[in-house]
């Protein structure tokens, strides 16, 4: 019976996220400029990067956020479409030669391959841009207006968090990084991007600050740990099942865990933070229920 249960919490898991990422598609098709406007290369390599088949797992956790605090998917969309958005051209200008230097993404060649590094470079630029045009385009609310919802995005975003991170994290090849090192890489490269599509969710539903709070230490921790495991299937996956060039970080020498710890270290890390972020949501009782199987979806991820 038991199994019976977690079956059908996994499919029914697997619907929502499905049915998520389709009107979450929608929304971003209906945001981004046609490719037919001028120019026209620009526009077309921003939606080649954007459709390429990311798994949206940022969106879903904004609108899951949203939902555990009493609000619904329209209030989040814009919220949710943002920080997509940002995540996409982080993993653009990720991929340039002069970061990770790859070929591969969302299983398709990298933008820059396609387009150019120049275009790729400005196709990230305006992915950025264009986030904070879509937020700032959210409803405000009686605890919320758009402008706190701009700051969470531009802070998230900027040189302490997700630029930061990238910047250590590239400074942190072929260095001998200590455990405190590197999870601040991991909190500001990643966790931070999770941790404020999260907030944003939250603010959309005009959350109490006391979830807001449980909200940032649910994507803390669960951000720590979806690095982790990002890294360890670097490790153990191909390249065809990523999406993404396999067994890079290895050969530029990146400070990761498995490198640092071994692979059965990382993982138990990876549990341990999955379950600190559960208990963490305590305060949503039941409503808390989807963004707990989120976080152990996350953690179970093959890619
Ligand atoms: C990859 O993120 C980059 C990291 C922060 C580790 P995802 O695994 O969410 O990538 P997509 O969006 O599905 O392509
Ligand atoms: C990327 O970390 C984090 C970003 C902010 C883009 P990685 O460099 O490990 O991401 P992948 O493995 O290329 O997706
Ligand atoms: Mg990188
Ligand atoms: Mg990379
Ligand atoms: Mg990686």
């Amino acid at each position: 019976m038991k199994n019976k249960n977690s079956a059908d919490s996994k499919t029914d898991l697997k619907i929502y996220t499905t049915t998520q990422r389709k009107l979450i598609d929608k929304a971003l098709n209906e945001f981004l400029p046609r490719g037919s406007i001028r120019p026209k290369t620009l526009h077309k390599s921003m939606r080649y990067s954007l459709f390429a088949g990311g798994k949206r797992l940022r969106p879903i956790l904004c609108i899951a956020a949203a939902e555990a605090c009493g609000g619904n998917i329209d209030q989040a969309m814009h919220a949710a479409c943002a920080v997509e958005c940002i995540h996409t051209y982080s993993l653009i200008h990720d991929d340039l030669p002069c970061m990770d230097d790859d070929d591969f993404r969302r299983g398709k060649p990298t933008n820059h391959k396609v387009f150019g590094e120049p275009v790729a470079v400005l196709a990230g630029d305006a992915l950025l841009t264009l986030a904070f045009e879509i937020v700032g385009k959210s409803n405000p609310n009686h605890r919320y207006d758009v402008g706190d919802m701009v700051k969470e995005l531009a802070i998230t975003s900027g040189s302490r968090h997700l630029v930061g991170g990238q910047v250590l994290d590239i400074e942190g090849e072929n260095a001998k990084l200590g455990p405190k090192a590197l999870r601040f890489i991991h909190e500001s490269k990643t966790a931070a991007l999770l941790t404020c599509s999260l907030k944003l969710g939250a603010m959309s539903a005009a959350a109490t600050p006391k979830k807001i709070e449980a909200l940032t230490n649910f994507g803390h921790s669960t951000g720590l740990a979806f690095q982790i495991i990002d890294d360890i299937l670097d490790v153990t996956q191909t390249s065809e099942k990523l999406g993404k060039s396999a067994g890079k970080d290895e050969a530029v020498n990146k400070s990761t865990y498995p490198a640092i710890y071994g692979l059965r270290k990382s993982r138990n890390e990876a549990a341990k933070l999955t379950k600190t972020a559960i208990n963490s949501l305590k305060i949503f009782g039941k409503s808390g229920t989807r963004l707990k199987e989120l976080a152990n979806y996350l953690l179970d991820r093959e890619y």
